[in-house]
């Protein structure tokens, strides 16, 4: 059978990794998908030859709509990023009846809705493997190897910037700077870093993860958002004193009242495996109802890692080519009329476990003030450490865990502690998951 000809728009870190590994095991890939793939078009403002062997031998081009217009290309590989022209490039792809496979994210997060519903009506695929989680086959595995369970909740590490930030605060006590450029360097980071720092791009994951977990559409304006600027390293420090770690973790968790989406700084039990999880690592923790708990870990980012998830995409395409369409694995797991519209849960309403820092007055009466706010909105104290005070220090550092609660409890007793004339300043909150697999 002839070669499946591949349009490749975008010739960066991800693109130029897609093309080393599909030419360095080209009769591997080919004795798996039954037939050859073949970069023969790409697209790329500025690239660089010296580390594309066989470059040469292909067409490039800087018009990407040249390429989504060709006849010749079978499947177009979306790896430029970003809403736009990402956005109208894979329409147009669509609309030319070519199956797409993308490492983008944001994209799919934002408009995927959109692009899955013209992809349906032209009975086109639109593979997105590596736009979560990098090289780990996660979507494969949630939307296809879970396929026989009710998920119940997702808890993933599924942004590597933030991920290493995290680590090396903790570990070598690094400036937060400094540890951004190097992910910046290593080409880890997004285009605009504040994306990982912000959680952004772990929303996006997490958007997608869920419409696949629990078959609602994506939502991404429901997500709840929190950056990792806050954190301090005392806070990494009471952490690990009270025996958990901090992750910049995306939860989606199905509850009788709806679904929670959120990303925030999460201490977890340090004994987990995913709280061992460092570096530019992602993990992603699943708990389901038949199988319990798994655990899929790996590379989120960088060349190969993130080429080997859409290397795999376009060996899945390349095998259902022929396939009807209606006997293809549906876009977001689920048959697209079975979409189910289940309530996004507002952030008062979620239920979690705290993590409480403040700064109080040494004098007699203040702890108890402080826990009869709690008490009173059936707040109960898990553990409590309380600094002494330096010398000269008129403060000492209060820190508490807290049993679960929902966030609007918690949101009304801060905002009652931090009136306090005995507290000063506001009162930090992390949240706090004991992601028990029971
Ligand atoms: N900026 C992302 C990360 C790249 O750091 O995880 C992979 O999506």
């Amino acid at each position: 059978m002839k070669p499946v000809k591949v349009g490749l728009l975008g010739l960066g870190t991800v693109g130029g990794g897609t093309f080393n590994v599909l030419r360095r095991n080209a009769e591997e890939i080919a004795r798996r998908a039954g037939r050859g793939i073949e970069i023969t078009f790409a697209a790329a403002r500025d690239y660089d030859p010296a580390g594309l062997p066989g470059i040469d031998s292909i067409r490039v081009t800087d018009d990407a709509f040249a390429v989504v217009n060709d006849p010749e290309i079978d499947i177009i590989v979306e790896l430029i990023g970003g809403y736009e022209p990402a956005r109208e490039l894979v329409l147009t792809a669509i609309a030319n009846g070519k199956h797409v496979v993308t490492a983008n994210k944001a994209l799919i997060a934002l408009h995927g809705n959109e692009i899955f519903a013209a992809a349906q009506a032209q009975g086109v695929m639109v593979a997105f493997e590596a736009a979560v989680a990098g090289g780990i086959p996660i979507i494969k595995a949630v939307r296809e190897g879970l396929a026989g369970n009710k998920i119940e909740w997702i808890a993933g590490i599924i942004n590597g910037t933030g991920n290493f930030i995290l680590t090396e605060m903790r570990d070598k006590g690094r400036d937060f700077a400094e540890v951004l450029a190097e992910a910046q360097q290593l080409g880890y980071a997004e285009v605009d870093p504040t994306f990982d720092v912000e959680g952004i791009d772990a929303a996006h994951k997490l958007t997608i993860l869920a419409s696949i977990a629990f078959g609602i559409p994506l939502q991404f304006d429901k997500v709840y958002t929190e950056g990792i600027g806050h954190i301090t390293r005392d806070d990494v420090s009471f952490a690990e004193q009270l025996g958990y770690r901090i992750k910049h973790l995306g939860v989606a968790r199905r509850t009788a009242k709806g679904v929670e989406l959120r990303v925030h700084p999460t201490l977890i039990p340090a004994r987990r495996l995913i709280a061992n999880v460092d570096g530019v690592m992602n993990a992603v923790l699943v708990k389901a109802d038949a199988v319990g708990a798994t655990l899929y870990y790996g590379a989120g980012a960088g060349a190969e890692p993130t080429a080997s998830a859409v290397v795999a995409d376009l060996v899945d395409v390349t095998r259902v080519l022929t396939a009807d369409p209606e006997n293809r694995v549906p876009h977001l797991a689920f048959q697209p009329q079975s979409l189910a519209d289940l309530t996004i849960l507002p952030m008062d309403d979620i239920e979690t476990a705290y993590y409480l820092r403040m700064c109080v007055a040494d004098r007699p009466g203040v702890l108890a003030d402080i826990t009869r706010i709690l008490g009173e909105r059936g707040i109960s104290i898990e553990a409590l450490i309380q600094k002494e005070p330096g010398e000269d220090a008129p403060q000492v550092p209060i820190i508490m865990l807290t049993r679960v609660v929902r966030e609007q409890q918690m949101s009304e007793a801060i905002t009652q502690i931090e009136a306090l004339s005995s507290v000063a300043g506001s009162v930090t909150r992390i949240r706090l998951e004991h992601l028990s697999s029971t």
